[in-house]
């Protein structure tokens, strides 16, 4: 078949005109996701690849893979550093190893609301440590998920008092802060990856661990575990980030891209929680598991943490001036 010359210059106006209806380069970034459907990382995730398609006309786009499909949470921040994985989604407390200075959020009782966590990560502390971890750890945090106090959850008693935990093996993350934060409440806690921590739950490896209530029905832990205590020594906050590899070999355009989409994504998380944290607890409770509030207004459980982990950690976060930095701009008291 033949074809006459004005045809051939009429398909070719028609492909120039189809390619450039068509992005540029349709990517699809990878995203690790910590924990499972319904959850405040998923939430974020959905939120950011939303905002990042609108921005980008459709060019850039992402995949979020639940459950860890992509590694524990500490391994996606090496895989991202390295430029291996594109973003992760994973709880602060799994980034403190790689950039000690965002250690100041998962100090206890620094962080006391919802309110609190927005405006020490959306403001100029939360770009320091956006830079400071840009430096320690090669990645870039790009959004903030909040999720809510990380309250204990336990298989064998109801807790309420520090007497009350003694004996029970509780699993925390692998991070010195939460580790000596247990110890002052008087024992001995089992560093374990997130990954792990279902099985060992359902295993009985270990009698409890402490998460959001968000994330605690996210990962169905109500199935393994039956009472929660409403203790607030942290308040979780899921950082999304980028491979900073990955970020700089984008355009001035797509980073933008990308930084605004975090941006919205961050906003949208504080309205998931607010809508949803309340009858997320009603459900767990529907479904069995037994809530009770720690005596005396926790007290106990503030005094020992604050007065021993506090000044364990000064040097680590950057010095006893960084974490004054967080309780003056929060409007607290200041120590000494
Ligand atoms: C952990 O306990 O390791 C994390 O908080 C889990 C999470 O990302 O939800």
């Amino acid at each position: 078949m033949t074809f006459s010359p004005r045809t051939l210059r009429r398909a070719t106006v028609l492909a120039m005109l189809l390619a450039s209806a068509v992005p540029a380069a349709a990517r699809d970034f990878r995203i690790a996701v910590g924990d499972g459907a319904g959850g405040t990382q998923e939430a974020l995730g959905l939120a950011f690849i939303k905002a990042l398609e609108e921005k980008s006309g459709g060019a850039d786009s992402g995949t979020l893979f639940l459950n860890g499909q992509l590694g524990d949470e500490q391994d996606t921040v090496t895989a991202a550093a390295t430029g291996t994985l594109d973003f992760s989604i994973l709880a602060i407390n799994n980034i403190t190893p790689f950039s000690p200075s965002v250690g100041t959020l998962t100090l206890p009782y620094v962080i006391l609301s919802l309110e609190d966590a927005e405006k020490i990560t959306q403001g100029e502390i939360g770009q320091q440590m956006v830079d400071r971890t840009v430096e320690d750890a090669g990645v870039r945090i790009i959004g903030w998920a909040y999720s809510g106090f990380r309250v204990l959850t336990n298989s064998k008693k109801p807790v309420t008092t520090v007497a009350d935990l003694q004996g029970l093996v509780v699993r925390v993350p692998k991070n010195e802060i939460m580790i000596e934060t247990y110890k002052s409440w008087g024992i001995n806690p089992t560093p374990m990856a997130w990954s792990e921590t279902f099985a060992a739950l359902q295993q009985k490896v270990v009698d409890g661990q402490d998460n959001p209530y968000m994330t605690v029905h996210a990962m169905k832990f109500d199935e393994v575990q039956k009472y929660v205590t409403n203790i607030r020594y942290i308040f979780s906050i899921e950082p999304l980030i980028v491979s900073e590899q990955l970020f700089q070999s984008l355009s001035p355009e797509e980073q933008a891209n990308v930084l605004a989409a975090g941006h919205e994504a961050t906003l949208a998380s504080g309205q998931f929680l607010r809508d949803q944290e309340a009858q997320i607890k009603t459900d767990l409770a529907a479904k069995g598991m037994e809530i009770s509030d720690p005596a005396d207004g926790e007290a106990e459980f503030i005094e020992r943490a604050t007065a021993t982990v506090w000044p364990k950690f000064y040097d680590s976060i950057g010095g006893k001036e960084v974490l004054n930095g967080v309780l003056a701009s929060l409007g607290r008291p200041t120590v000494e």
